[in-house]
């Protein structure tokens, strides 16, 4: 596989990971998930992780990939790459994923004593990957071996956080972010 189709395919299978988390940053806010509870003193999420952010999150994304779906043909054609169609089930696995691989990352930061906002250099950048990519291969694990070859699997893990810094920076400077990560 060249780099050319790796990068093409990679981006186009994450879109619907890469989309929940700035769907969540424009609509968060209400009732916290951990609805204000502790753990040794610490919130357990923090405020900064909301039902509605999560579901609208999920929902996102999961609609991005059935538009991915409808587009697969002409996209591929045009781009000269044999794109792949998601699932049912990994329509809402990505997305959900990477919302679950985010609340997993607060959950750390407050367990070691970073507030909300704070950064967590690394787990900030691909905590949704690893989500995203973890429940996708639970959900149909035929096709994720399939979809995710070592190549796609290699320019995921060097591409994301390079987005990932690029996406949140954008989101800072036109200040719909807190925190440029
Ligand atoms: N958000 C949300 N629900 C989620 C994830 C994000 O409502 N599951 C919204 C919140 O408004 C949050 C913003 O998106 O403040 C930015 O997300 P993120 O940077 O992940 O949260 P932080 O506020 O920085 O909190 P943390 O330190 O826990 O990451
Ligand atoms: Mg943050």
């Amino acid at each position: 596989m060249n780099v050319y189709v790796a990068v093409v395919t990679a981006v186009w299978l994450m879109l619907p990971a890469y989309i929940p988390n700035n769907a969540a940053v424009l609509a968060g806010g209400g009732r916290p998930i951990d609805g204000g509870r502790t753990l040794g003193g610490r919130r357990m999420l923090g405020d900064g992780k909301t039902w509605r952010g999560t579901a609208v999150g999920t929902a996102a994304g999961a609609l991005l990939a059935v538009v991915l779906n409808q587009l697969n043909g002409s996209a591929g054609d045009l781009l000269g790459v044999d794109l792949p169609t998601f699932p049912l089930l990994v329509l809402v696995a990505l997305p959900l994923g990477a919302m679950l691989g985010d609340i997993g990352a607060s959950f750390l930061k407050r367990r070691t004593g970073r507030e909300r906002g704070a950064p967590f250099p690394g787990v900030d950048q691909l905590d949704f990957v690893v989500g995203a990519l973890l429940l996708a291969l639970l959900a149909a694990p035929n096709w994720f071996l399939d979809a995710f070859t070592s190549p796609v699997l290699l320019v995921i893990l060097v591409l994301t956080p390079l987005l990932h810094v690029l996406t949140n920076g954008i989101a800072y400077v036109i200040g719909v972010k807190d925190e440029p990560w």
